[in-house]
């Protein structure tokens, strides 16, 4: 819990990722572990570490997939990482790897990726993973205290690189 605290803790993530207007506390991760481990169980989201090894205990940053819908064999898929993994691959990697399980072991047939319209850093590792984007959801999401547009890409299987 502190590595998830410190790493999300950052300008970058709170920007992008914070959509409360109440300020980030610890109290956060902790209802969010609660939350995750109930969506996991109801096979609704899988939210895992990122990290350098297994043994290390570094954690990186994290990855999810969540609203998923196995009838319709979608899931939306979103990541983040701490400043000090930034800037040598580690998303693309991450994204590519959880995008392939995905596609294999829960044989979806489409995973969707929303960011906010000015998170160059985020689109940029969706079009390098193949993500196609596929225009903008107006009003898309609430986001401290407003609303905030998204803009959308998908990933069939097939297209990941
Ligand atoms: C999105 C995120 C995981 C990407 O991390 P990363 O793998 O270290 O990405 P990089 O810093 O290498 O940047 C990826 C690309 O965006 C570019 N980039 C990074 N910040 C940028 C900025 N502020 N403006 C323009 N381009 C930027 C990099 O130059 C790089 O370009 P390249 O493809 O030509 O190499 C990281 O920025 C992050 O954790 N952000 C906060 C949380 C978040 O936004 N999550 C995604 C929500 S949709």
């Amino acid at each position: 819990m502190p590595q998830r605290f410190a790493g999300f803790c950052d300008p970058l993530c709170l920007r992008f990722s914070w959509p409360l207007v109440e300020p980030f506390a610890e109290r956060h991760v902790q209802r969010r572990f609660d939350e995750e481990e109930e969506a996991r169980l109801c096979g609704e989201e899988l939210n895992l570490a990122v990290a350098d090894t297994v043994d290390s205990g570094l954690i990186l940053g994290g990855a999810s997939i969540y609203d998923v819908d196995l009838g319709q064999a979608r899931a939306a898929i979103g990541y983040w990482l701490a400043p000090h993994a930034r800037g040598r691959g580690v998303a693309t990697r991450t994204l590519r790897l959880l995008a392939r399980w995905a596609f294999d072991h829960i044989h979806l047939a489409r995973l969707e990726l929303t960011c906010a319209p000015d998170n160059v850093a985020s689109q940029r590792v969706a079009t390098r993973c193949g993500f196609v984007r596929e225009g903008v959801l107006r009003s898309h999401v609430r986001f401290k205290g407003g609303r905030r547009d998204s803009v959308m890409f998908s990933l069939l299987p097939g297209e990941l690189q």
